[in-house]
């Protein structure tokens, strides 16, 4: 080995001893009498000090020599430090060389491996093995390590078994759009890269291997955000023999014992919430509910006072601020502006002032008299000093537009912190929800999962209101994880598919194999994914699951390092049969 310690590992019991340190010069200070070397590794920062005048020549030289990050190996004395630092672990002590051996060299990195580093995104994405030596980028690398750590020890504790499941495979219409690959022995012939292992670990359950995990690879073509990347890893589970509830405790139990043992916290049991009234009372199917603000119906109160806005909406429907009585005038009319973007899509913005002397003042006091705003304060149970917040509009799209005001106003206020979670669970998702664009029905979840048995007799006659066995698991207003109970009947699953729009032909040629499998005695079976890079990037605090990557692309779906995708040679392309005049 050519080190005896790591940089982060001495302490002043240690002194006096001989030792050999290597890693990269993180800086040189070189006062004349005195030389100091920071050397610095993945455990931290360890000081050289050279006194010139007793140090041999070539000590001195080599020291002298040395740039930002060339790597070396540096053998000496530990000694107690002269002025004692508390900023780095090694404070105590300094290691008074011997000899200093040049691994390599480095020409100047292109910005500085500090905490606060002097990069831009696009320029540590190019060099992100640079980046990689940066404490940030290390720790969420290590918490990523030991989530996948703590992830295995509490399955594997409950006879979970990790299986692969292949990567090559087959195109399938439904869910995002597929990656494909062309096959050069099959010429004309596609595999797809899996958006899961959906089926697959479905058919294992078929093989009696009752409950699977894999800490597995996804890949989906879609439009990138924060929380998305177009290869992404799951935490993907399977179990047979189960019902909801069970699915619902045992993965209630991972999340729970990830907090305990990766952050030391003790998380309340999660509380469920159904798709209906995460919808109504915060519009949206993963609430962030580390703040209250519940959505009020207004629609009976205010209808009749001769204000078309509200007359005319299918929906009214507000929330309460806490304590934002006093928004000015401007910061009123930055919420107006919010709401009016294209994103957000609201007409206008109605608000309400409970003043702390007891009066309220709203933006439609021509319409509604103090005493019907009184009302509205009952209504959303507001207090003096509070700021009630209304949008009018049609049903979905304001709820959908107030459920942005809401989290836009809680991280005003401050009630989203980042280090407080609170995790729950959604459940009784629609099974199908109409999509106008292809004008059928598609699966909310996916089409392996079952209906509720007492919706089943829904199906032909109002499939928009069946609910499905599926749930999700929320943390922070993130959707965390989402599994379902399997159909894991074939007539049951080919009925699903004419639902969906498949001919008989199409459902055959494409999930033939599942629906074969389900007639060689298939368990009852159900499971879930967790977004693996969500769950790291909500532990670590971040919105970003990029920082919990190693290698991630950018919001273009590219590899800036490597720089892919890329063009591939005529004689590529002529191989795997794709004709060159047509790219
Ligand atoms: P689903 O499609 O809900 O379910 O995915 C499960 C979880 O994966 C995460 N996720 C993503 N993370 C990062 N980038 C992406 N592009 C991305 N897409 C999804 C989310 C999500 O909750 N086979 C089913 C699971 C099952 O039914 O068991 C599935 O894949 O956190």
């Amino acid at each position: 080995m050519l080190r005896t310690h790591t940089c982060g590992e001495l302490r002043i019991n240690n002194v006096s001893q001989t030792v050999t340190l290597s890693g990269w010069v993180q800086g040189v200070r070189d006062k004349g009498s005195l030389l100091w070397i920071d050397l610095r590794d993945r455990y931290g920062i360890t000081q050289i000090t050279i006194e010139t005048e007793n140090a041999t020549k070539d000590i001195v030289d080599i020291a002298r020599s040395l740039g930002r990050e060339f790597v070396i190996s540096v053998t000496g004395k530990v000694a107690e430090r002269y002025s004692k630092s508390d900023k780095i672990e090694t404070g105590d002590i300094e290691i008074t060389p011997d000899k200093i051996v040049v691994l390599n060299t480095s020409i100047t990195p292109p910005f500085t491996i500090e905490d606060e580093t002097d990069g831009g995104d696009d320029i540590r994405m190019k060099y992100r093995y640079i980046d990689l030596r940066r404490n940030a980028v290390r720790k969420n690398l290590e918490l990523r390590h030991r989530m996948a750590i703590e992830t295995r020890l509490y399955l594997d504790k409950l006879n979970f078994l990790e299986v692969e499941t292949p990567v090559l495979i087959k195109s399938t219409p439904e869910g995002a759009r597929d990656f494909v690959v062309p096959s050069r022995m099959n010429q004309g012939e596609f595999y797809a890269l899996p958006q899961s292992p959906q089926t697959f670990k479905q058919l294992l359950m078929v093989g009696g291997f009752d409950r699977y995990y894999q800490i597995v690879k996804c890949f989906r073509d879609e439009d990138l955000r924060a929380d998305r990347q177009p290869e992404f890893t799951q935490i993907d589970c399977e179990m047979a023999f189960v019902e909801q509830e069970d699915i619902l405790n045992t993965f209630e139990g991972l999340v729970r014992h990830l907090f305990k043992a990766v952050k030391g916290i003790d998380i309340p049991a999660l509380t469920r919430m159904t798709y209906a009234d995460a919808m109504k009372f915060y519009g949206n199917d993963k609430p962030d509910i580390r703040f209250e603000m519940k959505f009020v119906e207004l629609n009976d109160i205010v209808r009749g006072k001769d204000f078309k806005v509200f007359d005319d909406a299918g929906l009214v429907v507000g929330i309460c601020a806490k304590g934002a009585a006093e928004y000015s005038r401007k910061q009123l009319d930055e919420l107006t502006e919010f709401v009016k973007r294209p994103q957000i899509g609201a007409t206008g913005l109605v608000y309400a002032r409970y003043n702390a002397d007891g009066t309220i003042k709203s933006s439609v006091d021509k319409f509604y008299n103090e005493d019907e705003l009184k009302k509205w304060a009952t209504a959303f149970n507001a207090q003096p000093s509070d700021l009630i917040l209304i949008l009018a509009g049609e049903t979905n799209k304001t709820r959908k537009a107030l459920s942005e005001l809401r989290l836009e106003m809680g991280n005003r206020l401050g009630l989203r912190d980042k280090n407080k979670f609170s995790a729950h669970w959604v459940i009784d998702f629609p099974l199908l929800e109409f999509n106008e664009e292809s004008n059928r029905w598609h699966a909310m979840h996916h089409p392996f999962t079952s209906p509720k048995p007492e919706d089943i007799e829904l199906i032909d006659s109002n499939p928009g209101t069946v609910r499905a066995n599926a749930y999700d698991m929320v943390i922070n207003g993130v959707e965390v994880g989402g599994g379902s109970i399997r159909i894991f009947n074939k007539q049951l699953q080919s009925r699903m598919f004419d639902l969906l729009g498949f001919t008989k032909e199409d459902a055959l040629a494409q999930f033939g194999f599942l629906m074969n499998a389900f007639e060689f005695g298939a368990p009852p079976h159900g499971g879930i994914a967790f977004g693996f890079d969500r769950l790291c990037s909500l532990f670590g605090g971040s919105e970003s699951i990029r920082d919990f990557i190693a290698f991630p692309k950018n919001n273009s779906g590219r590899d800036v390092m490597i720089d892919s995708p890329s063009t591939i040679s005529n004689e590529q392309l002529k191989e795997l049969g794709i004709d060159v005049k047509k790219i």
